[in-house]
């Protein structure tokens, strides 16, 4: 078998062609190394790839179509794991046109291609945001979900009706994963762990939005990366016969959400460090709360994340301390 992986010098994409390189695998990692966050970040996590025989990395940006088919030609992948995007809410309200070109234009890419070549499976990366400000608790994969509060959700809802047009149409078996707030060593800059932790080491405002009353669904990298390698495995498939259809939708969170207060505390445990928080009010496009049912993804795989919040963010810390001692 062998493993495309899209979005590989990124945080999710990094770890998922570690784990499978591990198990000696062929993966072929394609991302545009862009400049959304730190580009040293995204070098070394390739650093770190290519040290494997098995791995062999491609510069591409996949809003180009011409590109992508030769790529997807030459190495003719048996699976794609597209995690490339433009990922981040608050930035789509400030760049809603690099979320155009990679989530839709890129993602139509993706499937064409997918088709093209005959991809066994295509799994690819939604998120919890397609949830909004819905008020059914847990989040359930079958509920009809057409308000996004950001550009960002609307485009990872778009990716999901556009898979399983193409799913429908040419029988390709495709799993799109709704991730709920993902986070571990090597994490994205932008995201809460890494600007809490750095401005609490570094004696800086600590900007805490909607007096840290918001709940997320923090999932360890760890956990998000077992259940993907099994989920690879277990391709959705068509049958007339049953009405079993070669597309679906799986939550991939922790079903324990926390207060992003109580997340604070952690950090600042973790750190042994009091951070200078500031109260700001809630930003524009973030939804109050996540919490994954893990319901279906249970009946399909054995799935019960094992690292606790804690852990996790002491595992976080450790790798931070030592990345950027530097
Ligand atoms: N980390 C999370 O908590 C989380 C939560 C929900 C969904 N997701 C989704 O999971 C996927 C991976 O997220 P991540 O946290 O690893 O993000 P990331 O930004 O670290 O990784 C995405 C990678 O895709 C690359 N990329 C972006 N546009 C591209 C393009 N046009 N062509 C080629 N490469 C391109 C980037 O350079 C980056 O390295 C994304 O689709 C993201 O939207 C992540």
């Amino acid at each position: 078998m062998k493993y495309l992986v899209t979005g590989a010098a990124g945080f999710i994409g990094f770890h998922l062609c570690q784990s499978l390189l591990q198990t000696g695998k062929s993966v072929r990692g394609i991302d545009d190394i862009n400049s959304y966050y730190d580009i040293k970040l995204k070098k070394e996590r390739l650093k770190n790839l290519n040290k494997s025989k098995k791995f062999k990395f491609k510069k591409l940006d996949i809003s180009n179509f011409n590109n992508l088919k030769k790529t997807f030609s030459l190495f003719k992948p048996d699976v794609v794991i597209h995690l490339a995007a433009q990922a981040g809410v608050r930035y789509s309200i400030k760049n809603p046109h690099a979320y155009t070109k990679s989530n839709l234009v890129g993602f139509a890419n993706i499937l064409e291609c997918s088709r093209l070549l005959n991809i066994k499976h295509l799994i690819f990366a939604s998120s919890s945001s397609v949830y909004g400000n819905t008020k059914n608790i847990p989040f359930k994969e079958d509920e009809n979900l057409n308000s996004p509060i950001s550009y960002y959700a609307a485009t990872k809802l778009s990716n999901e009706v556009m898979a399983y047009s193409y799913s429908h149409l040419y029988r390709i078996p495709i799993t799109g994963l709704r991730f709920f707030t993902v986070y571990g060593p090597w994490g994205r800059p932008d995201m809460a762990l890494s600007i809490f932790t750095e401005a609490i080491k570094n004696n800086k405002k600590l900007k805490i939005f909607n007096n840290g009353n918001m709940l997320r669904d923090f999932t360890y990298i760890d956990d998000v990366i077992n259940a993907v390698k099994k989920i690879i495995n277990k391709k959705p498939k068509y049958i007339k016969k049953n009405n079993s259809s070669s597309f679906r939708i799986l939550n991939i969170g922790n079903n324990k959400p926390i207060k992003l207060n109580s997340y604070v505390n952690l950090i600042e445990k973790q750190l042994q460090k009091k951070g200078n928080k500031v109260p700001y009010k809630m930003q524009k496009g973030d939804v109050k709360q996540t919490y994954a049912s893990l319901k279906k993804i249970k009946k399909l795989i054995k799935y019960s994340p094992k690292t606790s919040i804690s852990i996790g963010i002491r595992k976080f810390v450790t790798w931070h301390n030592e990345y950027y001692k530097k």
